[in-house]
């Protein structure tokens, strides 16, 4: 929890973004509009005009002037998602969400896997109780470090290529900061997946440190898995993990597989922080995409979006407002006041009034 006095005012930065990423943006803008008029939050909003749309129109990405008024102003932004059809590169997609989480360097990307209700989990016998873990991504490099480059485009003798980079430091600081976690929250297990058998140069790296740190956290369990076993494990028993931690790459698949335990992308949040700064502006956002074809028809989950506000609330200085939030939430698709994808049968909006409804009973 940051350390500041309660009634200092913290400004937010709202970027919807591309897709599905306006319509949960909306419903997360509207439970942070409640809390500043019902519950008098110190929050100031700040709604940012970028994505596709502005690209197209006038070829903004991300200007270095806006990355240094929001690390300068804002203790957090909170983004809905990028991706649209129209700009294939993705350009504007990675210049705004790298230029964030490379920019400001947060290197932890925080992905819990919870289910928050039974109804949710695909898994035969399963319940929420066993669908409990949190991800921690390193955010910084790995295969997406942008290091490679292409020679001889567009001929036979092509060659593409994206270099997997690992630091000492950067693998260091996401192992300890899973421990760290781990300590603090009272989860008892850490364990580190990577790929060392077969990249035995970039991965040994994970294994040595992984191996140095944890003896410094004697009451912490720690355990190494390779990430395919890893994929397998949390099918067959997902209650086995508390704390996971692995590269950029890894960490982006495994969540997308955790999402599918929680009810699917439409329940799955996430924070981007750096844990040895909390004072730091973080990035916070759901880990879907702009989902295509679901964008403009109100159909899409916000309850992502929701839980996502519930953790940057908490990184504010409020973590009583995420357990509430959260329980609004599970609350809400225990009483089938939901989407489709988790078994109900409203739309977006009706599924974040019922929220704000419960939250407002809470
Ligand atoms: P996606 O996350 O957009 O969708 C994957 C699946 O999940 C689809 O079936 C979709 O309908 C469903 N889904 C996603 N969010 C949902 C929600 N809130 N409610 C209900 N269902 C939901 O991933 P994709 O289809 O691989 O990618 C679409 C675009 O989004 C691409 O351009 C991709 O690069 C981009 N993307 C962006 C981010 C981000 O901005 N952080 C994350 C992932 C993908
Ligand atoms: C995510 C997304 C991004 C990633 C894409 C859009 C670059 O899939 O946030 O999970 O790979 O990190
Ligand atoms: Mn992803």
């Amino acid at each position: 929890m940051a350390a500041e006095a309660s009634t200092a005012k913290r400004k937010i930065a709202l970027i919807p973004g591309d897709g599905i990423g306006p319509e949960v943006i909306r419903e997360a803008s509207l439970v942070l509009e409640w809390y500043q008029s019902e519950r008098k939050l110190p929050i100031e909003l700040w709604h940012l005009d970028l994505g596709a749309e502005r690209f197209l129109r006038d070829g903004t990405t991300f200007p270095k002037e806006m990355r240094i008024a929001i690390q300068r102003e804002c203790r957090a932004v909170l983004l809905g998602a990028l991706g649209d059809p129209r700009v294939p590169s993705m350009e504007h997609a990675r210049d705004i969400l790298f230029g964030m989480r490379f920019g400001f360097d947060l290197y932890a990307n925080i992905r819990p896997v919870k289910a928050l209700a039974d109804s949710v989990v695909p898994l035969k016998g399963r319940t929420r109780a066993d669908v409990d873990f949190v991800v921690f991504r390193e955010n910084t490099e790995g295969a997406y470090a942008g290091v490679g480059g292409q020679l001889k485009r567009g001929t036979l003798d092509e060659i593409a290529i994206n270099e997997d980079i690992n630091t000492r430091k950067g693998v260091e600081r996401i192992i300890r900061a899973a421990f760290d976690f781990a300590k603090t929250s009272g989860r008892k297990r850490v364990h580190m997946a990577d790929k060392s058998n077969a990249l035995r140069h970039a991965h040994e790296l994970w294994l040595r440190v992984f191996d140095e740190v944890r003896r410094e956290y004697p009451d912490i369990e720690a355990a190494h898995v390779y990430v395919d076993a890893l994929c397998l494990y949390i099918i067959q028993d997902p209650s086995q993990f508390d704390v996971i931690v692995t590269n950029n790459l890894f960490g982006d698949i495994v969540t997308d597989l955790g999402a599918g335990l929680q009810g699917g992308l439409g329940m799955a949040a996430s924070a981007n922080v750096h844990p040895a700064d909390p004072g730091r502006v973080a990035l916070f956002e759901p880990v879907h995409g702009s989902a295509p074809t679901l964008a403009g028809k109100n159909q899409a989950n916000p309850f992502a979006a929701l839980l996502t506000v519930g953790m940057m609330l908490a990184h504010l200085g409020w973590p009583e407002e995420e357990q509430r939030i959260e329980a609004a939430v599970a609350r809400a698709v225990e009483l089938g006041q939901c989407t489709v994808d988790v078994g109900g049968s409203l739309r977006t909006h009706e599924a974040g009034a019922a929220v704000r409804r419960l939250l407002a009973e809470s």
